[in-house]
């Protein structure tokens, strides 16, 4: 009977999807290669796996329209992690466990054991007591039609635990055991509880996996642990953690107690619209990430998400990044080099020198990739700014403040619409070179600087098709020892 439900429930939202996606894929504010949905609304990355061949992409989704609500999971494949074929949703909300009208399939993850697919999720209910979170398992043969266990929910909050904060689960296998860690709240601070299990179904306590003391909020949205090189790294999107979006810890994991001891920690992205990353293994053994490019009205810096709805859609997927381990235990995240592919038209130029006053116009328009390599020794310019998306009093205004050691990124007269700031600490002791990497897409930009340490993501809307772009220097001159700009191919 509750099988017949989820059935129903997907069909009625796939009919949805089906009536009105043309119309929606018409959008003009749609993203060209960043993974979006086909309508309605896409936040968190959910089941982010490589399964028999090919990439899936699963996603928090609301068919119906461009806002939160009653969640399902969406789902996709792809063969290069750019060019996606969407299938039928995943899971709809259908059970007492999962079908509060406000809440649905929250976020979870997937892992292959016994040759199937199974994915763990968060179920939301009421049972007169506000929210209720808990764990529920779905699986599936053919990795497209999935069922829900009719063993769920199978992790329930433990006491101490408000039933409102315990969700988010990420599965890993180690040495024959599954083990997963949830995001909860105890006494008011944020911790990672940790679980394991032989068969997938029965799960058991293991530790509190790391806790916040404070520092880092009072509940872990979305929280991953991953190895990298002889490192373990936990990632999580603190809720209480400031401006922070999506932090790492990196250090050392002891599979005998459960408990983590980080050494090092730092930001994923510092700007406005990194949230909730999820990892995944790809087959050739790299540690991807991927998250959600938006945030959420309880963070400080919030506005609001964008004038996308009006178009019948809200929500992309910031470009899936590789997770690179250096000496120091900080990380680095480089888009992965599938996007490479995605290169069309180069334009080089080599040893060209800025004037201070003199700003030079690049590849016009806002579907793009470019990269600069600045020579520092030979710079005398205090600042160096990429002006983009340059239409009548438009402009979005990214500078490198050599002096202040930060990068500043003004979205405040992007679009009319967009508001905000966002910084990052730019480190150049002792380096010879800036390096800027910069991805535009129709709704977003995306840089990455200082060896891919300090990301910054911010959407900016309502692209301008003529729109122009240009670099300046002020207060001397900058030597461009190479610059290089692409068209980037429509995937999405
Ligand atoms: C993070 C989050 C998760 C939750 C999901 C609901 O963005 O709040 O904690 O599972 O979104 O859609």
């Amino acid at each position: 009977m509750s099988k017949e439900l989820m059935r129903q429930n997907i069909e009625k939202a796939q009919r949805e999807i089906d009536a009105k996606k043309e119309i929606v894929g018409q959008g003009r504010m749609r993203q060209h290669y960043h993974f979006m949905p086909q309508t309605g609304w896409l936040n968190d990355p959910n089941g982010l796996i490589y399964f028999k061949g090919k990439y899936h992409f699963f996603y928090q989704h609301n068919p119906y329209e461009g806002f939160w609500s009653s969640m399902h999971w969406g789902h996709a494949v792809s063969e290069d992690l750019f060019h996606w074929e969407y299938l039928p949703l995943a899971l709809a909300p259908s059970e007492n466990y999962d079908n509060h009208h406000q809440g649905g399939c929250f976020s979870g993850s997937a892992i292959e054991h016994d040759g199937k697919l199974f994915l763990m999720y968060t179920g939301t209910t009421n049972n007169g007591c506000g929210f209720e979170q808990s764990q529920c398992i779905a699986y599936s043969e053919d990795g497209i039609h999935f069922e829900k266990y009719e063993g769920n929910p199978v992790l329930k909050a433990p006491e101490g635990v408000p039933g409102n904060f315990f969700r988010d689960p990420k599965l890993w296998k180690h040495g024959g055991t599954y083990y997963v860690i949830c995001g909860a709240n105890k006494g008011g601070m944020a911790q990672a509880l940790l679980y394991k299990s032989e068969d997938m179904l029965n799960w058991e306590f293991v530790n509190v996996l790391a806790e916040s003391r404070g520092e880092w909020g009072y509940m872990w949205e979305c929280p991953d642990f991953f190895p990298v090189g002889d490192k373990y790294v936990l990632m999580f999107s603190p809720m209480g953690g400031g401006e922070r979006t999506s932090v790492y810890l990196t250090g050392d994991f002891d599979y005998s107690t459960g408990k983590f001891y980080p050494v090092v920690s730092g930001e994923i992205d510092w700007g406005f619209d990194y949230y909730a990353p999820q990892s995944f293994e790809a087959p050739d053994g790299r540690r991807i990430i991927v998250g959600w490019a938006n945030a959420w009205d309880w963070m400080p810096f919030w506005k609001d998400w964008g004038p996308t709805y009006r178009e019948g859609w809200c929500g992309s997927f910031n470009l899936p990044r590789e997770v690179v381990l250096c000496e120091d235990q900080t990380l680095k995240f480089l888009p992965v080099r599938e996007a490479e592919e995605l290169r069309q038209s180069c334009k080089e130029r080599n040893e060209v020198i800025l004037g201070e006053g003199e700003p030079l116009a690049l590849r016009q328009g806002n579907v793009f990739e470019m990269k600069f390599r600045i020579r520092l020794t030979e710079s005398t310019a205090r600042k160096i700014s990429l002006v983009l998306r340059v239409s009548g009093e438009m402009k979005t205004e990214i500078t490198f403040d050599i002096e202040k050691a930060e990068i500043t990124f003004d979205r405040s007269r992007s679009d009319g619409w967009s508001k905000g700031v966002a910084r990052s600490p730019l480190n150049l002791m002792g380096k010879e070179y800036l390096d800027i990497h910069i991805f535009s897409d129709k709704s977003s930009l995306e840089l990455f600087s200082n060896d891919y340490k300090n990301n910054i993501s911010c959407n900016v809307f309502l692209p301008q098709e003529d729109c122009k772009n240009y670099i300046a220097a002020t207060g001397g001159r900058a030597v461009i020892e190479k610059m290089e700009s692409w068209e980037i191919a429509k995937t999405m």
